[in-house]
């Protein structure tokens, strides 16, 4: 097996019969050395800007690498791709972030932000310029240098909503927004919600790219060929106003390779073949896509393998630190393993890269830190009398049975004994593209049965697992003979598939019949969940929700934990 399998990993500008034996952080070396042959020329730089102000108003994207060719030192300085986050205490935190359509110069960005519409507090952005450099087939190197704004807040009230507007020099707003903080620690900030996905990507085309190419819609007429997937779900999302939203990795597909689609450009041209797949440009279309959503609710994500971008380091995560805002209370030499707590959720973001059997490029990086951060940190949350329910959320699956990827014995050597411990509610997985929930499983076995519209003792009953790759990418297919079972099409006793697998440590697939599978949906689709804390002497509820691309559900769990009386 290869260590970069050529469908998983990003092709970053490593020919491709070199980079399959390398990990990450040697093909950054590798371009490293590459690149430092050819210096970079302002001149050849592709810089932020505008195709023209008509462009914009038209509603079309101002990004995109034709874009970035027509820039000139004057076009219009906007913001765009306004997307939020929580630092490490949601109930006081908030991150701010936006892209500029061009190099500011030295002009300043300001954020101006108060409780009310009026505003009254303003304070500069901070400006993170991002080179990426990528090797192309035909020998010349795309250089696109792009720019985000950033503000952080860490003294913010609990609970509330706060509105915010960026400023550009000469004075030109994006629209006031309103966005929120989190409830504090603990049962009294009332009843909230937030949904997870996977796996999401773009129907927007770059502009100067191909169409079909590094957008998601080149696999449309699978299903409801009229549905722009991705958008549909960023939108069915976005009616719902979570209070946070969590991406379980594979988050813009910046380069087009993935299963279900050959990659185009590495297989074309003459040698040294496998060049050019990645367009860091797909970032500033996909940022624009969320901003519906993530203007106003923060988006949390984790890392799979197509967010392993090798221009960057360290780990191929550079890139993440100049255009997103993730809290940095993780484990040491981990940017996206983090954790928070929202009222009396705790929430674990963890790095399946670093501990997958399947895909090898960055397995190992952090030398166990990730897991005994792991460790640590379930072993506090579940000792804190304020917290229920304590949540992780990762891209490669754990239990999962399609075709495609299944079952990763990696992710089950590292954490799911820890789960079992400290009685993880709930784990929310991507990478495979479809809606899966397992029943409550402990030791690696269900522990009994889990059919929609029940309620589940996790304490006593043990981890559900759900998979929800289903944000946008091409949907994967369950294995020969396994059929879909969701509300309205139940199919009774189908929770056994005697021929699934698990990815083994030498990168083999180990057969393995198992039972714990209960709901199968092969259709775009998200999680949606309510929170309902509970008081002294009584019952947390957490409702977990499987609902589809037009916000029909079609699986639904309750989990219940007793709250302990005063102390
Ligand atoms: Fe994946």
């Amino acid at each position: 097996m290869p260590v970069s399998p050529p469908t998983e990993v990003v092709a970053s500008g490593v020919p491709a019969q070199l980079a399959r034996d390398m990990t990450i952080a040697e093909q950054h070396d590798w371009l490293q050395t590459f690149l430092r042959r050819r210096p970079v020329s302002r001149r050849g730089l592709l810089l932020g800007g505008l195709a023209g102000a008509g462009a914009a108003t038209l509603g079309t994207t101002p990004f995109g690498r034709a874009a970035y060719a027509a820039t000139t030192a004057d076009a219009p300085l906007l913001v765009g791709g306004r997307h939020t986050a929580f630092g490490a205490d949601p109930a006081r935190q908030l991150r701010l972030t936006g892209q500029l359509t061009r190099n500011p110069g030295r002009g300043k960005v300001l954020l101006d932000i108060g409780p009310t519409r009026n505003l009254g507090g303003t304070v500069e952005a901070e400006i993170r310029p991002l080179l990426s450099q990528v090797p192309q087939v035909d020998g010349s190197i795309l250089r696109v240098e792009q720019f985000y704004v950033h503000a952080a807040f860490d003294r913010l009230a609990p609970g509330r909503e706060y509105y915010y507007r960026f400023r550009v020099p000469g004075g030109a707003t994006t629209p006031i927004q309103a966005v929120r903080t989190g409830h504090a620690k603990g049962r009294h900030g009332g009843p909230f919600g937030f949904t997870m996905m996977g796996d999401h990507g773009s129907n927007t085309t770059p502009p100067g790219d191909p169409r079909g190419v590094f957008d998601d819609d080149y696999y449309k007429d699978d299903n409801e060929p009229t549905v722009a997937h991705a958008s549909a779900i960023t939108a069915a999302i976005a009616r719902l106003d979570p209070h946070f939203h969590l991406l379980a990795g594979d988050i813009c597909y910046a380069d087009p390779s993935g299963a279900g689609k050959p990659p185009k450009r590495t297989t074309t041209g003459a040698p040294p073949t496998g060049f050019d797949n990645y367009d860091p440009t797909v970032w500033d279309v996909y940022l624009s896509d969320i901003e519906l959503s993530a203007s106003r609710t923060p988006w949390m994500f984790a890392t799979g393998n197509h967010d392993m971008e090798a221009l960057y380091s360290p780990h191929g995560y550079g890139g993440h630190a100049a255009r997103l805002d993730l809290p940095t209370d993780g484990p040491k030499g981990c940017p996206s393993v983090y954790s928070f707590v929202y009222g009396n959720v705790a929430v674990l973001s963890l790095d399946a890269d670093a501990v997958s059997f399947e895909i090898k490029t960055n397995t190992g990086y952090s030398g166990g830190a990730q897991t005994s951060w792991v460790e640590r940190t379930l072993k506090a949350y579940r000792a804190d009398p304020d917290i229920d329910f304590i949540i992780a959320f990762f891209h490669h699956c754990a239990y999962s049975t399609t075709s495609q990827h299944a079952s990763d014995g990696g992710v089950r050597a590292a954490w799911t004994k820890l789960f079992d411990t400290y009685q993880v509610d709930l784990v929310l997985q991507g990478h495979n593209h479809l809606y899966e929930r397992t029943d409550p499983i402990r030791a690696n076995a269900p522990t009994r049965e889990a059919p929609d519209g029940s309620t589940v003792d996790p304490a006593k009953d043990g981890t559900i697992y759900i998979t929800a790759g289903s944000a946008g990418r091409p949907r994967y297919q369950f294995q020969t003979g396994e059929q879909e079972t969701y509300r309205g099409r139940i199919v009774p006793a189908s929770n056994v598939v005697p021929n699934s697998y698990v990815w083994a440590p030498d990168g083999t697939k180990t057969p393995e019949s198992i039972s714990w599978s209960r709901t199968r949906y092969d259709n775009y689709a998200f999680v949606a969940v309510e929170s309902t804390p509970g008081t002294p002497g009584g019952t947390s509820c957490l409702t977990v929700r499987g609902v589809n691309e037009h916000g029909t559900e079609f699986d639904r769990v309750t989990l219940r934990r007793a709250v302990p009386h005063h102390r």
